[in-house]
């Protein structure tokens, strides 16, 4: 299924996991994500000889090897982490990022109160890390998004590589056994701006990991 291709001397930041938004100090708004597509992406493209910064949210995974690994919690911080690793060759936005976070995160446990039976919460827009990368003045080389769906795949996934004005873009069906966030298989449909499209898999997350890189480099070569 993979070629390999090598990523030496390639600098290469992954973002990985979910971001958590705090409601307050016990409390926060989160997405579904195991990180185990990021994780992986990070530890083949280490495998195949790539300096690789992988940025992940609150996930309890390992180190991969010869991975330098920051952890943040929210999209705020791992907005700011993710810039501050510019210049780099590659990004991958594989991080499952909250698009919006409680205006005002409170300071003591909310408590209930008698009688009280809705609660109201005012959520603002996060930034966006991939389209804020893929437009920055030091842009990778190759910027790579995902996109999660439950349908319209290709359209959706389409729209979002054009608006975020990226390379490639990796889409996958949620809802669906055998794919999306916790399981270790997937299938992922992978759209070019060039307007090339290719399928990978189902396969296990780790293999994925392979083929996708396999077309990062390829991509690479032809830019
Ligand atoms: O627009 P949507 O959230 O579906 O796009 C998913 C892609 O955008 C993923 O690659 C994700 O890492 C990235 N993203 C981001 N910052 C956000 C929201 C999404 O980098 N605030």
């Amino acid at each position: 299924m993979s070629t390999h291709a090598t990523l030496s001397g390639l600098r290469i930041v992954v973002s990985a996991g979910p971001t958590y938004e705090d409601i307050d100090p016990v409390r926060f708004i989160g997405n579904r994500s195991s990180g185990k597509m990021g994780f992986a992406i990070a530890q083949a493209a280490a495998r195949r000889g790539a300096q690789v910064v992988l940025v992940a949210g609150p996930v309890s995974l390992p180190t991969p090897d010869g991975v330098q690994r920051l952890d943040v919690r929210s999209a705020a911080q791992m907005h700011e982490a993710v810039l501050a690793q510019l210049p780099a060759d590659v990004y991958v936005g594989a991080a499952a990022v909250a698009d919006f976070a409680p205006a005002h995160p409170a300071g003591s446990k909310i408590k209930k109160q008698a009688g009280q039976d809705t609660l109201t919460l005012t959520l603002v827009r996060t930034r966006d890390i991939l389209a804020d990368i893929a437009s920055h003045a030091q842009r990778p080389r190759l910027v790579v998004g995902f996109a999660a769906e439950t349908d319209h795949v290709e359209a959706y996934a389409r729209g979002k590589l054009e608006n975020k004005r990226l390379d490639l873009i990796a889409a996958n069906r949620v809802g669906v056994a055998g794919s999306g966030f916790e399981s270790d298989d997937n299938t992922l449909n992978v759209y070019a701006a060039t307007g090339d499209s290719k399928v990978l898999g189902p396969a296990p997350k780790t293999e994925l990991a392979d083929a996708l890189l396999d077309l990062v480099a390829q991509s690479l070569s032809r830019h």
